[in-house]
């Protein structure tokens, strides 16, 4: 197949180009290597440096069968003034990519989405059933209660693995961004009679990944910790749940994806990407610094107000529509994790 993969010299795109020519796949790989991701360059040799904001994708789209949409700004924004950033890379460069498609007559898109779209995830009251939890109090965060309340009764809930049709709750701008990627290609699909694949990723990590920037998730951060020599602080009572999936496995899933959309009904169809074994953020730290040989993890009991307590996604519907199954468990890769080569720029 020939295939567009944007956001091509990224983390998670230079894995899917690698695979993807593995399998004999022709990959047009495009990115417009912001300075801000990219630093100031000399930039690579290979990839068509292009903007989906601003420039014309016509001539990139000829002939391609399959376009694999990476390119996105990351992390989970760190304040208000992040907002129109967010909307114009993710929203309006999705926008222009999709109207680009449809001028090119290509009715395949693989989206890179998030397990984010579910903002704090799904649980169970014994007495309310299946609820969202209650957003948490400074003064339960204060006094040590991490866990949220049941929001009809207040009472305890206990966290439960996410399907694809739980209903969004975005709470950050990336989330937000991330719910209107789905949006706008789920219109582009019923404008067009097309198919998305959309893949919800879990925590990526492996090798590859930038270095702790303020835009990073805790795995990058605990690692570029112990770059440092200092140990991972943990937050809140470190039981915090989540699920991490190695970058590998990540590029699998699309490129099964890529192969796989053209089979798939018209509309977006999304599928949770992730390993299936939780883990708490207190394992993964001790992971981590057990493999590096460095100080133990720093239980701090510090919190931030917004972060999210549980999620974990059910990784059933891409077993069963793409055939993915992750194979690195993250006892293995995050003790990998310890020595692999982190990005600088
Ligand atoms: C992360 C990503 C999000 C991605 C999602 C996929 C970021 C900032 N967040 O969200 O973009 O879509 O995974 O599921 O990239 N923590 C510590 N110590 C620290 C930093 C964080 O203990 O130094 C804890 C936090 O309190 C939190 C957990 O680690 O409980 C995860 O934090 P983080 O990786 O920032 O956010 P996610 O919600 O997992």
């Amino acid at each position: 197949m020939r295939i567009l993969l944007t956001g091509a010299a990224g983390f998670i795109g230079t894995h899917i180009a690698a695979q993807a020519r593995e399998r004999g796949h022709d990959v047009v790989a495009l990115d417009a290597f912001l300075p801000q991701a990219h630093g100031p360059g000399p930039y690579p040799d290979g990839f068509e440096r292009l903007d989906i904001r601003h420039d014309s994708l016509d001539a990139v789209l000829r002939d391609i069968d399959v376009v694999c949409h990476q390119a996105a700004m990351v992390g989970n924004g760190v304040d208000a003034q992040d907002l129109p950033d967010y909307a114009e890379h993710n929203d309006a460069g999705t926008a222009h990519l999709l109207a680009a498609m449809a001028r090119a007559g290509i009715a395949d898109l693989v989206l890179a989405s998030s397990m984010v779209v579910y903002g704090d995830g799904r649980y169970t009251c014994p007495r309310d059933g299946d609820v969202p939890p209650a957003v948490r109090h400074e003064d339960d965060l204060e006094v040590g209660r991490f866990d949220p309340r049941c929001p009809v009764c207040g009472g305890d809930i206990t966290w439960r693995e996410i399907a694809e049709d739980t209903p969004f709750l975005p709470r950050t701008s990336y989330a937000a961004s991330k719910v209107a990627q789905e949006h706008y290609a789920s219109a582009w699909c019923t404008l067009e009679g097309a198919r998305t694949v959309a893949l919800r990723y879990h925590n990526v990590y492996g090798p590859g990944m930038p270095a702790d920037t303020p835009y990073a998730g805790v795995a990058a951060i605990f690692r570029s910790a112990i770059a440092r020599g200092e140990a991972p602080k943990v937050f809140e009572d470190g039981q915090q749940m989540r699920d991490f999936v190695h970058v590998s496995d990540v590029a699998r899933a699309n490129v099964a994806a890529i192969e796989r959309v053209g089979k798939h009904p018209t509309g977006l169809t999304p599928y949770n990407i992730a390993s299936g074994h939780p883990f708490t953020i207190g394992q993964m730290a001790a992971t981590l610094a057990e493999a590096a040989g460095g100080g133990a993890p720093v239980l701090t009991g510090d919190y931030r107000r917004f972060d999210v307590r549980h999620v974990v996604a059910s990784p059933r519907a891409a077993a069963e529509g793409l055939g993915f199954t992750a194979s690195v468990r993250p006892e293995e890769g995050l003790s990998a994790l310890a020595t692999d080569p982190l990005r600088t720029r």
